[in-house]
């Protein structure tokens, strides 16, 4: 368990930090619970439930602290990102924020923006309630920085049987030289969208998945490290295959953001979306957010093409920011968002596992069931979400992002390729 952990992450936080002389608390705490404003992105159909079901919780467990929803709509945080990163530079911080276990906690930890939670930790036993592999992820010189809440799939195929049926296809695509084919046959056969899109970080997204797919894990992985060389040939068909692949999606892509992207699957006008299993919880969501729709009959799910065998994974966590103005208020919500009863209230409808390993597992069926099992398969690979904070720095992520961006205009992979490639020189590892 151990090594595989270590090689989806390809970094570990404290090799990373050798000489960044940060960490220790803030000196100046706040006892202030009368209020929390919690940031992060999840105001949209689908994620906004599941918090909600949390923040229901906490409100029941501190009645006299007000909850202050800070999110900021965006899929995977594009948007409030950078007003976060504004915030912390002006020293405005909310009182805690999401972010993502990895390589992107590491930034705010090397920023000297997070504090260190070994008490809180001890004071409420949680050392031994988390897999030891994922107290890794979050950790940086023996410090634990943030407070995991869950477990997402990014490497997730979703797509509507009705349309794959019209298609003459007999079911999900096991490697991206059959999901090629398949989205030729849906193209020539149907008059449905054979791959739906949204806003241009769901391209982000399809490549990490081609990338996986293509590369196998352990070179996928390998990207990741310091000194990765993006140049070879296998890069170059995973780029070209990438590139095949976009010439199925829908021309409207950019102006919706991942749900408008998944819904056209379950309503039956897209053969295939590719999406973290946050999809899901929107699918199978109840009135006014979620769509009400049902496993198997209106869509159905398979590993990316390509990554069956591997769970390409990330994890939600919420921290505690330097100056945090009401610091006992953000301490009560980690450990709402810490407890057992939190995260089995959270993650159902969020369409994540746990992270906690004490879960109520009978509360995950459907794809959750499917999650949990894979999840804790022996002999699963693990390789870690770039696009979602696992294993590039913001850094990188951003550059490969405005080289996705470039490469959706041009179509030139020569050109792509370079850019990824000088991506992961200046990555800052
Ligand atoms: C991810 C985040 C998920 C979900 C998704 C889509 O970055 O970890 O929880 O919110 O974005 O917005």
């Amino acid at each position: 368990m151990r090594g595989r952990w270590k090689a989806a992450a390809a970094i570990t936080l404290s090799g990373m930090l050798a000489v960044s002389g940060c960490g220790g608390g803030d000196k100046k705490s706040n006892d202030d619970a009368s209020k929390v404003e919690v940031f992060s992105w999840w105001t949209g159909p689908g994620e906004a439930d599941g918090l909600a079901a949390m923040v229901a919780d906490f409100k029941k467990n501190n009645p006299s602290t007000q909850f202050v929803n800070a999110a900021i709509a965006g899929g995977s945080g594009t948007q409030a990102q950078a007003v976060l990163a504004s915030r912390l530079q002006n020293r405005k911080p909310p009182d805690s924020f999401q972010g993502h276990a990895g390589a992107e906690l590491l930034d705010y930890i090397k920023a000297a923006q997070i504090e260190p939670l070994d008490s809180f930790y001890d004071q409420n036993d949680l050392r031994s309630v988390y897999p030891q592999q994922l107290l890794q992820q979050i950790s940086h010189q023996g410090k634990i920085y943030s407070v995991p809440v869950n477990i997402h799939r990014s490497n997730m195929l979703w797509y509507s049987p009705a349309v794959l049926k019209e298609a003459g296809i007999g079911g999900p695509p096991a490697t991206i030289a059959m999901f090629i084919t398949d989205l030729k046959m849906v193209k020539e056969r149907t008059k449905k969208i054979p791959l739906s899109l949204g806003a241009q970080w769901t391209a982000d997204h399809l490549l990490e998945n081609v990338l996986l797919g293509d590369l196998g894990t352990d070179a996928y992985n390998a990207l990741w490290k310091p000194g990765a060389d993006w140049s070879g040939p296998a890069v170059t068909k995973a780029l070209t295959d990438f590139a095949e692949i976009l010439k199925y999606t829908n021309t409207e892509a950019a102006s919706t953001d991942w749900q408008g992207a998944a819904k056209d699957v379950v309503d039956g006008k897209a053969a295939f979306n590719i999406m973290g299993d946050w999809a899901y919880g929107y699918f199978i969501g109840g009135a006014p957010n979620g769509l009400g729709k049902k496993l198997d009959t209106d869509f159905k799910y398979a590993p990316a093409p390509g990554t069956d065998g591997t769970y390409m994974w990330l994890s939600d966590s919420f921290t505690l920011p330097k100056g945090a103005p009401h610091r006992a208020g953000a301490l009560a919500w980690l450990k709402e968002a810490s407890s057992k009863q939190g995260q089995d209230l959270f993650n159902p409808k969020k369409g994540s596992i746990p992270a906690r390993t004490d879960a109520d597992k009978a509360l995950y069926t459907g794809y959750l069931q499917y999650a949990y099992n894979e999840w804790h398969k022996p002999g699963i690979k693990l390789a870690g979400s770039f696009w979602h904070g696992v294993n590039a720095t913001k850094k990188q992520h951003t550059d490969i992002d405005t080289a996705v961006g470039l490469f959706l205009q041009s179509k030139d992979v020569a050109k792509f390729q370079a850019a990824l490639s000088a991506a992961a020189k200046n990555s800052g590892q």
